[in-house]
């Protein structure tokens, strides 16, 4: 039986939403994907899509990308954007690290959003930690000149340490002062009521790409 004989219709619809890499070793066809080449924003760890929808309804002329490896997050971020419609969304289900590195072409980001990634607060669980030299690398990779990387977490211990790497970092990414320009993530919501402070540290590419 083929897949449009199993899944209703509905489904087959909100699929569209959704980033089905024909190689998983190329970089991805950004133009192809979007069918435009609009400034692209990455929502890293998208989680069920709130921010990433929210963002793609009140920029229609910039394009948003979720990454995000739970599949059930993934379904209710594509069905969200396939109700509103929203040709300007995707998401794709792959390990962030692996979507930074390897599958966005160099210079092609305007910005990355990185909210609340999981802290691992052990210290021999530390090494699990998104954030470390070789990932802000690739991001510096991934971005456009003058490309932005936006952070946030209610983790003020894994907040220091990136700091630590950002601070080494700093001939290619330079702090710059927050804005609050982008909706709420489902884990600001989430701090917000418990009153948590939330550390952000924006950043933005000063050097060209060093590929
Ligand atoms: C703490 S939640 C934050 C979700 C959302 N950014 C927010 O602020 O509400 C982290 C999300 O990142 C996803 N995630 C964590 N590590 C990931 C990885 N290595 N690759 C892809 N997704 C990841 C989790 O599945 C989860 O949905």
């Amino acid at each position: 039986m083929s897949l449009a004989e199993e899944a209703p219709l509905e489904a087959l619809e909100e699929q569209q939403f959704e980033v089905f890499p024909a190689d998983l070793c190329q970089p991805l066809l950004l133009s192809e994907i979007f069918g435009n080449d609009r400034p692209l924003e990455i929502d890293l760890g998208s989680g069920s899509g709130k921010f990433l929808v929210e963002a793609g309804r009140r920029y229609p002329e910039r394009n948003f990308l979720g990454v995000e490896r739970l599949l059930g997050r993934v379904r209710k971020t594509r069905r969200k954007a396939c109700q509103l419609s929203l040709t300007n969304v995707r998401v794709l289900r792959v390990e962030i690290d692996y979507a930074v590195k390897y599958l966005l072409p160099a210079d092609s980001v305007s910005r990355f959003h990185l909210s609340f990634p999981d802290p691992w607060p052990k210290r021999r669980h530390h090494s699990r930690r998104l954030v470390d030299v070789e990932f802000l690398e690739a991001v510096v990779i991934a971005l456009e000149s003058t490309g932005e990387l936006w952070i946030k977490t209610d983790h003020a211990d894994y907040f220091r340490w990136i700091e630590k790497i950002a601070a080494g970092a700093c001939s290619t990414l330079q702090e710059v002062p927050w804005e609050n320009e982008y909706p709420d993530t489902d884990f600001d919501e989430t701090f917000a009521a418990e009153n948590a402070p939330i550390y952000r540290l924006r950043l933005r590419k000063v050097s060209r790409s060093p590929r």
